[in-house]
């Protein structure tokens, strides 16, 4: 400062003035390096800058730490050489991004659709920003470092025109990547499991409906109505009707075929089990559920089929739980405070009498009519007697096939199998049927291979005697079920009602049949 007997000159002044403005702006510069460097430092993203020659100028603290160099090992340095010396090897994989943003967004990066430089000798992307005076973006492994990194070069420049300096941003995504792959694994695991399902869903559905008789036409036609509505359905029938295989009829025809097709059998599961299985629970909601949630099976059931099988053993308790599913379509987990919507087509079926369960206080009444809106009742084997001829051709051609054998009836052995009073139904018909093709290897499958299979004889032999007249064949055969009847039942009242016929015609008929002991 010049000062001239305690007065300033205006030259002074002026002169003064610069100074402070000089100062001023080398304050400002000051801070805003400050600035720009701690910005920089405090980013999550590495930075380095290198100027016109390709010379590094600055870099930040993560750049140092991605590339595992020090700063004062880096400025004043040519890139090349610390690139190509340093921090890149040649075999690793270099993939240049197409991209008109500033940055490629990270859905871009997972696509990885750059192509790959394989003629070039990679650069680093300050160089190549640099060279070709344009944004450049690559993906690429630091091996050394173990990281994968998308880099972009940004080039800045003059009035001129020309590139003045590039900055160069690097933004680690080892852990993008890692979860990339952690979810396409988890993708690939996903489609296995979906067709898995499919190929089982598949299997389990393969038994068609097989029958002839009026009482088989009229569940066909009952199927056929059941499958175009959500209408529940309640099948009812002696044990190894095909209960299950009218389930399953129903959801391969109706509109939600290709949703889930979920069997719970109410009978199998423990009662403490059940209605955590159908309905799920919370974290918490008990000992053992602290850990995670529980999808119910009306959850998986979404927007499918659930076959409530045996339904007739559901305790009370979860037969309330029930009855509001049917009647609001949601369901509230163990231990949930909100209900959950659930769009499920129920299909009940039991082989219990569920009015008598009803009378014993033991199923509930309100529930009943509720499953019971689209009723259908099978009819016993013994009740359909020429089911089974054509249940029998169906079975012998599909155990020849999976055994590869070529097995066929003689003429008594399917009388054999007409006459036998299958108290196992088309179950038990079916398990004869595969153990006589397993048996051996002859062809013809005869009358006594059936009697010895079954274990017993219903039929006295003497019925297939081609001498013996019609008359005494009845007599033979009603002989032997009356008889039959008889010793199982102990009193002709309950013989008569299990053959369906007046207590007096027993009496006749045991009295005319020299039936004297049971
Ligand atoms: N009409 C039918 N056509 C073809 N196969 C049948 C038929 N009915 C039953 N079956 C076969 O008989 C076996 C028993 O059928 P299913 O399991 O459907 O009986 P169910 O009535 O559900 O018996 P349960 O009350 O014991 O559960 C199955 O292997 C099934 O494939
Ligand atoms: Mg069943």
């Amino acid at each position: 400062m010049v000062i001239v007997n305690n007065k300033k000159t205006k030259k002074s002044e002026i002169y003064e003035d610069k100074i402070r403005n000089i100062i001023k702006e080398y304050q400002m510069y000051k801070r805003s390096k400050i600035d720009f460097l701690s910005i920089a430092d405090a980013m999550s993203d590495g930075i380095y800058v290198v100027d016109y020659n390709g010379i590094i100028v600055d870099v930040n603290k993560i750049f140092e730490d991605i590339v595992g160099l020090e700063k004062c090992n880096l400025i004043g340095k040519p890139m090349e050489a610390i690139w190509n010396g340093k921090i890149y090897s040649e075999e690793e994989s270099f993939v240049v991004l197409e991209h008109k943003s500033s940055m490629p967004s990270m859905a871009m990066i997972s696509g990885i659709e750059g192509k790959r430089l394989k003629e070039k000798k990679p650069k680093s992307v300050g160089l190549m920003a640099l060279e070709e005076k344009k944004e450049i973006s690559v993906v690429t492994r630091i091996e050394r470092m173990n990281k994968t990194v998308i880099m972009t070069g940004i080039p800045f420049f003059n009035e001129q025109n020309k590139v003045e300096c590039v900055v160069t941003v690097i933004r680690d995504i080892t852990e993008f990547i890692q979860l990339k792959e952690k979810l396409e694994d988890l993708e690939n695991d996903k489609r296995k499991y979906i067709d898995e399902i499919k190929y089982l869903r598949k299997n389990q559905m393969q038994t068609d409906f097989v029958g002839k008789t009026t009482g088989a036409e009229k569940i066909r036609h009952l199927i056929e109505q059941a499958s175009k509505t959500d209408v529940t359905v309640l099948i009812t029938g002696e044990t190894g009707v095909g209960k299950e295989v009218i389930a399953r009829e129903i959801y391969k025809n109706s509109l939600r075929k290709n949703g889930p097709y979920i069997k719970v059998n109410c009978a199998a599961i423990p009662e403490n089990l059940l209605e955590s299985e159908l309905f799920g629970y919370e974290k918490g909601a008990f000992t053992g559920a602290q850990y995670k949630d529980k999808l119910g099976l009306f959850q998986v059931a979404n927007h499918g089929t659930i076959l409530l099988d045996e339904i007739g053993e559901m305790p009370l308790k979860l037969q309330s739980k029930l009855l509001r599913v049917l009647q609001e379509r949601e369901i509230t987990r163990i231990g949930g405070a909100t209900a959950e919507k659930v769009d499920v087509r129920i299909i009940a079926a039991t082989n219990q009498n569920l009015q008598d369960q009803i009378n014993k206080g033991i199923f509930r009444d309100d529930l009943y009519y509720r499953l019971n809106v689209f009723p259908i009742r099978v009819l016993p084997l013994r009740e359909r007697r020429e089911d089974i001829l054509v249940l029998a051709n169906n079975f012998i051609e599909s155990f020849n096939k999976k055994y590869n054998k070529h097995k066929r009836f003689e003429k008594s052995a399917i009388e054999a199998l007409e006459f036998y009073n299958w108290p196992g139904n088309v179950r038990e018909l079916e398990n004869i049927i595969e153990r006589l093709v397993v048996i051996d290897d002859e062809l013809l499958i005869k009358r006594k291979d059936i009697v010895n299979t079954l274990g017993k004889d219903d039929f006295p032999s003497e019925v297939n005697n081609e001498n013996i007249t019609l008359k005494e064949a009845v007599n033979l055969l009603e002989k032997n079920i009356i008889g039959r009847a008889l010793k199982k039942y102990g009193s002709t009242y309950k013989a008569a009602d299990a053959l369906g016929i007046k207590q007096s015609t027993v009496v006749k008929k045991a009295k005319a049949l020299g039936i004297t002991k049971w």
